[in-house]
């Protein structure tokens, strides 16, 4: 149980990520509704949170924080699907945590009434990594709108009490930043995938490394992976600078293999 006050969470999305911040969340004592395209009244009845199909209903409950889940691909789709105007407090306070940011930050000032706070994060681990905890796993944020520093600072307690590292930081940054790290990394197991690579009998601990990435990336969605690129401006030219480094990978190996075969070995 966390020693800072108890929230009413209300998260939309209760996909795969979804599930897994919920389960933390109630260790702590918040209580959570929930609302998704799925039905996930079962899983929601074994979790002990009340799930709602219609989200109308969903948005009436007095939340003080409405998390979305959803996947970046249909962040837009599912935030103009909430009716907006039937919130019982304006101010609640918006949380995304997509793995792109300047593209909710763009859509959360668009839609949200000028009182209601936003907040922007990007816990950078999952299932898979959080799944022994999030102690040292890193969770980035953006304040972009915040009028109830209490509210806010106490869902980031959420984070910072399991022993997150808590960077604050612009959206544009992040999105700079996770272009050249998550969307590379994801991008070389995609690829690996492709290549279909297995473990053999004589797998290097490097080797191990790339079978371990391509299972870990692949787990994730599709959706996931293509809004990373869709979504984050800096990701094409990120994109263009793996093509090209592996052509001159490519060119530099073609050079030696002439230097010491002779041009008749191409
Ligand atoms: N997985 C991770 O490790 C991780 C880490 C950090 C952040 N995130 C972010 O967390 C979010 C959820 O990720 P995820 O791993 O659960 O997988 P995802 O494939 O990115 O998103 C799945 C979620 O999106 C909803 N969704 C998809 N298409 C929809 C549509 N057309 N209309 C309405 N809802 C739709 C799904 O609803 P239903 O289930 O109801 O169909 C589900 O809740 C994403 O924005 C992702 O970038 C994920």
């Amino acid at each position: 149980m966390s020693n800072s006050p108890s929230l009413k969470i209300g998260i939309v999305g209760f996909g795969s990520f979804g599930q897994f911040l919920a389960k933390t969340m109630i260790k702590q004592g918040h209580t959570l509704t929930a609302t998704s395209r799925t039905d996930y009244s079962h899983t929601c009845l074994q979790l002990g949170i009340q799930f709602f199909r219609d989200v109308g209903t969903f948005i009436e409950a007095n939340n003080d924080v409405i998390l979305i889940c959803a996947s970046i691909m249909s962040f837009t789709k599912v935030l103009s699907s909430m009716p907006l105007a039937c919130l019982k407090k304006p101010t609640t306070l918006f949380v995304d945590v997509l793995s792109v940011k300047e593209h909710p930050r763009e859509v959360l000032l668009r839609v949200l009434p000028e009182e209601s706070d936003i907040l922007c994060t990007h816990p950078m681990f999952g299932p898979e990594s959080g799944k022994n905890g999030w102690k040292d796993l890193n969770f980035m944020y953006d304040k972009v709108r915040i009028h109830d520093e209490a509210t806010c600072s106490n869902f980031l307690h959420i984070f910072a009490s399991e022993g997150c590292k808590m960077l604050q930081m612009s959206c544009e940054e992040h999105d700079k930043i996770a272009a050249k790290s998550q969307f590379i990394t994801h991008t070389i197991g995609r690829t690996l995938a492709e290549m279909d690579i297995e473990s053999t009998p004589i797998d290097t601990k490097g080797f191990q490394t790339l079978t371990q990435l391509k299972n870990t990336t692949m787990r994730d969605s599709f959706d996931l992976y293509s809004g990373l690129f869709v979504h984050n401006r800096f990701a094409k030219q990120e994109l263009e600078n793996l093509q090209r480094a592996l052509d001159r990978v490519k060119e530099m190996l073609v050079q030696r293999m002439r230097e010491e075969l002779g041009p008749e070995k191409d």
